[in-house]
């Protein structure tokens, strides 16, 4: 993505030409400038700089309207991209992490379709600062509130949720199947919940699948970068089923490059008699079964 980014000075020069924007600014320092977007003489919205000059890195906005920051968004490699959020729920001490990058060892969750839309909002600041800031807010305060949920959906998931959650996070899980006497491992990334099942997906075309036709029996293993780690034993059971490849081709859209539903090619298996096991460096390790 294309990301224009300007700085404060930059910032300052549009907010002074707009004379709707001039009545927001209450703060207008080297390093960031401030707006009130509700006109109840708090900032709502914050954009700064690491130093005067430089271009802006962070936007920080005011959720709840009770004057403190709580939604971050943080570029931390110049690119223009927030590589970080950090969001922190009202008078909570600590700030909940959501990291963009598989660079970025806070974070721990990738929350998918909201990062994206995220993505666009800074986007979107970066290119029409001065435009529809009001907007902008009304957009971050929905997307943060589904962050949210999500959050807690992942703090208090259980079981098969919890599989998925860590598999879904992760990005990227290893795959281990029997070939013969051999071991085989490789990366995957498809995961879908679906009824209650755990789905991953293969072309019938690729070694992987003719060695799960002849042992079914399979291992697969994800990390995360903050020293936890997870192990899934398990039976794969192929589902010919239309309507469960349709779910996964949405839910992973890079996918319809190379499958479809109808193809004599796409294959879904679900994960039978599992076994699943979070560990970690610090903790016991916990048993999962589904
Ligand atoms: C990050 C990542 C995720 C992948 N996810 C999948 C996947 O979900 N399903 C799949 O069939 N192949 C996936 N692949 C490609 C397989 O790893 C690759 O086709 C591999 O060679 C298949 O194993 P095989 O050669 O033993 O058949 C992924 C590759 C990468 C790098």
């Amino acid at each position: 993505m294309e990301v224009k980014r300007i700085s404060i000075r930059e910032a300052k020069k549009r907010i002074k030409s707009d004379p709707e924007l001039s009545k927001m600014l209450v703060r207008s320092g080297w390093k960031e400038i401030a707006l009130d977007l509700d006109g109840d003489g708090m900032a709502d919205v914050s954009f700064s700089a690491e130093k005067p000059g430089r271009k802006i890195d962070t936007m920080a906005v005011d959720l709840s309207g009770n004057g403190e920051y709580n939604l971050y968004l943080h570029d931390l490699d110049g690119n223009g991209i927030p590589d970080l959020v950090l969001l922190a729920e009202d008078g909570a001490e600590e700030r909940a992490v959501v990291a963009f990058g598989g660079e970025v060892e806070l974070g721990f969750v990738n929350l998918g379709v909201k990062i994206a839309n995220l993505l666009v909002a800074e986007d979107f600041m970066n290119r029409e600062l001065g435009i529809s800031l009001a907007d902008l807010a009304a957009y971050l305060k929905l997307h943060a509130a589904a962050m949210l949920l999500e959050l807690d959906k992942r703090a208090n998931a259980q079981g098969i949720d919890r599989v998925y959650y860590y598999l879904n996070d992760a990005g990227t899980y290893y795959l281990a199947t029997v070939d013969g006497t051999k071991p085989r491992v490789r990366p995957f990334g498809t995961i879908l919940i679906d009824d209650g099942k755990l789905y991953i997906q293969t072309g019938k075309s690729k070694a992987v699948s003719k060695q799960i036709s002849q042992n079914p029996f399979v291992e697969i293993s994800a990390s995360m970068n903050n020293g936890t780690w997870l192990r899934v034993e398990a039976k794969l059971v192929e589902d010919d089923s239309h309507d469960v490849k349709v779910k996964m081709l949405e839910k992973m859209p890079a996918l319809k490059a190379m499958y479809s539903a109808d193809d004599d090619n796409m294959q879904m298996f679900y994960l039978k008699d599992a076994k699943a096991t979070f560990c970690s460096f610090t903790a016991q390790p916990e048993e999962v079964t589904f």
